[in-house]
Formats: C-alpha cells, sequence, structure tokens
C-alpha cells in the first residue's frame, strides 16, 4: 500500500475553522450582539438532519445569574453522576479528570459547568427521536464552527443535559415532549488551549484502489 502524507496545514477558510476551534473554558464578560447571535443559530439551523427531520430547539440563556442558578443546579448532579461513575469505573474517571486542565472542572465556584460564558444554547429535541442525537451533533458542530469563524468561542457542554433532573427546569420552558441533547457555551475566549492530538490508527481503508 502507498503510503499518504496529510496535510496539517488547512489550505481553506473552511478548513482552518474546523483545525483552529478549540473547547474553550475561559471568558472575557463582552456581551454578544444579536446580529452574530442570530447568524450563528442560522448555521446551527442549516445542519443536515435524518429526512430532514430539524429535531432542534434553541434556548438561549443570556443572563449572567440564570446561568449562574442553572450552571450550580446542574453541578450538584453532575457531582453525583460523576461520583456513581468513579466507583464503577475508576481507572476511567482519573482519566478524565487527567484530561480537563486545572481548575476547568472543579464542580463548584460560580459557574462550574459554564465557565463564565455569557451565552449559553441549550439544544433540545422531541424525545422519541430515534436520529435526534445525530441531528443534534450536526447542528451544534455548524454552531461552533460558524462561532468560530465569526472570532468566537465555543464548547460543546454535555452535563447541561442534566437540567433535566433539577428544580430549576421550568425556567427553561422546555416542553413535556422535548429533552435536552446539549448546550453550546459560547462567548470571546480568554485562552487558547493546545490542540488535543488526534488518534491517527482509526481510518480502515477496505479493499483500496491505487490512485496516485
Ligand atoms: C458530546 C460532548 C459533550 C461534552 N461535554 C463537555 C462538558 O460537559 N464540559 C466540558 O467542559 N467539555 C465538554 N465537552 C468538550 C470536550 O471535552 C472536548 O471537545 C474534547 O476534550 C476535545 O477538545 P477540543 O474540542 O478542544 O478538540 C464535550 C464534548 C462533546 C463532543
Amino acid at each position: 500500500m502507498k503510503s499518504t502524507t496529510v496535510n496539517h496545514v488547512a489550505s481553506t477558510e473552511t478548513l482552518k475553522t474546523i483545525f483552529e476551534r478549540r473547547a474553550v473554558r475561559k471568558y472575557l464578560p463582552d456581551i454578544i450582539s444579536d446580529d452574530i447571535l442570530e447568524k450563528i443559530i442560522d448555521a446551527g439551523r442549516m445542519a443536515p438532519s435524518a429526512m430532514n427531520g430539524q429535531p432542534w430547539r434553541f434556548y438561549i440563556v443570556t443572563h449572567k445569574d440564570t446561568i449562574a442558578l442553572f450552571s450550580r443546579e446542574i453541578a450538584k448532579i453532575t457531582s453525583k453522576v460523576v461520583l456513581k461513575a468513579a466507583i464503577k469505573h475508576p481507572i476511567k474517571a482519573i482519566k478524565a479528570l487527567l484530561h480537563f486542565s486545572p481548575g476547568s472542572i472543579g464542580l463548584e465556584g460560580e459557574d462550574p459547568i459554564f465557565h463564565g460564558a455569557p451565552v449559553v444554547i441549550f439544544i433540545t429535541a422531541p424525545k422519541d427521536d430515534e436520529w435526534a442525537g445525530l441531528d443534534i451533533g450536526m447542528c451544534a458542530q455548524n454552531i461552533m464552527l460558524a462561532a468560530k469563524s465569526l472570532g468566537l468561542d465555543s464548547c460543546p457542554i454535555g452535563f447541561a443535559k442534566y437540567i433535566e433532573q433539577t428544580p430549576v427546569l421550568h425556567k427553561l420552558e422546555v416542553p413535556r415532549g422535548e429533552e435536552v441533547q446539549l448546550a453550546i457555551i459560547l462567548g470571546y475566549g480568554d485562552e487558547k488551549p493546545e490542540q488535543h492530538p488526534r488518534l491517527k490508527n482509526n481510518a480502515i481503508f477496505i479493499d483500496r484502489m491505487e490512485c496516485c
């Protein structure tokens, strides 16, 4: 088999955005204009979805006190979930903790879940939608890449789904038939995290045609 070289230097704007996006967990307090926010959400709406179902709904939270309240309540549930998982799979838990930079995942402080971001977008989908997880993942990636291309940073927050188990869920005004799949935090980043190395042994070519 011929060896191939992978060009790490992103050569188009889209690739540049993909390669430069990072999970950012430290933000400046600067507010994001409605114009920019609308553009970013529109990018989410442009994601492909199974049978064009467009199952996403966006619940956008920008009030600092509301974000802090949600964050504290979600952190309470998250610590229980994390503890349970750590008892069951201790090595996995240690690996996960080592992955986060110090201070970025202490489940305490004013905003332990949303890392001080000025915008949190909760994304929901109907409860019984077989493809929702995939659709929401694609939608979320569009949002994060659009944000990056507009000079903003972001981070997907899986823990956000635990808002379902908190007493403050009603404040999000999500109807009963929907569930929170994920949240995306957005803002002007106040850190530049290093790129995590990517595994390269996970592409398996079957009956590969020789090309060049
Ligand atoms: C589905 C999903 C859930 C995630 N949940 C969280 C989270 O709750 N909190 C957090 O700080 N980062 C979360 N992340 C961010 C990942 O930790 C991050 O994307 C990963 O470490 C790779 O880093 P990079 O995005 O900078 O390449 C999540 C990412 C994904 C895709």
